[in-house]
């Protein structure tokens, strides 16, 4: 059983999946019910999700979805797409953003969705959040109603490739402060 200092270290951005290996259904049920369990604000639960896995369907999101730049080919090759939707029709949460200016249900679709990666690195899969990616264009493939946001997909499959080489992160002092903004944090040792 991997710790969860070891999932942390070890998850990476796969873009690179074995198409022919479907993701099986009883981790999808896994990385949903990790989402599921998720904090949320008022514990609304805003989150569906969509489980595409009709290769033809993930395609066509990938050639028509997707926006330029960062056109993220390599989804064609992903054997299961995530698609994370937002219902907006939370009286709560509406209510919070209008006080706060706070739109929660980001939040709470961020933290769902980073359970659904854990829990996938934990089983072997590959995982890629997709942020990139025209949201009206998603919607009207996948019949998505009015009043439903859809921030973010993830990719997930098993790798192609050995570990791609992790990103560069910032250290430690260049994030945390001590008290008040700018004040550096020093361990005592
Ligand atoms: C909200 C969000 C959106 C992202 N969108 C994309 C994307 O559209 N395409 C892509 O290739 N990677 C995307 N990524 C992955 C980031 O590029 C990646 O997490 C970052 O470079 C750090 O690399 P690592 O995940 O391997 O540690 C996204 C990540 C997040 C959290």
């Amino acid at each position: 059983m991997k710790t969860l200092d070891q999932i942390i270290s070890e998850r990476r951005s796969v873009r690179a999946f074995d198409k022919d290996r479907p993701v099986p259904e009883e981790h999808i049920r896994a990385i949903v019910e990790a989402a599921r369990l998720a904090p949320s604000a008022c514990n609304s639960q805003t989150w569906r999700f969509i489980a595409v896995t009709r290769s033809e369907v993930i395609e066509k999101i990938c050639k028509t979805a997707m926006r330029p730049v960062i056109p993220n080919k390599w989804l064609s090759q992903a054997p299961l797409l995530m698609v994370g939707c937002a219902r907006l029709d939370i009286v709560a949460n509406r209510i919070g953003a209008r006080v706060t200016g706070t739109e929660y249900y980001q939040i709470d679709m961020g933290i769902a969705m980073e359970h659904m990666v854990l829990k996938a690195t934990e089983l072997g899969l590959g995982t890629c959040w997709i942020g990139w990616f025209a949201e009206e264009k998603v919607k009207a493939i996948l019949d998505i109603p009015r009043g439903v946001k859809v921030p973010a997909l993830l990719a997930v499959g098993y790798p192609a490739d050995a570990a791609p080489a992790g990103r560069s992160r910032k250290s430690m002092e260049k994030i945390l402060f001590s008290e008040t903004w700018g004040n550096p944090f020093t361990f005592s040792e």
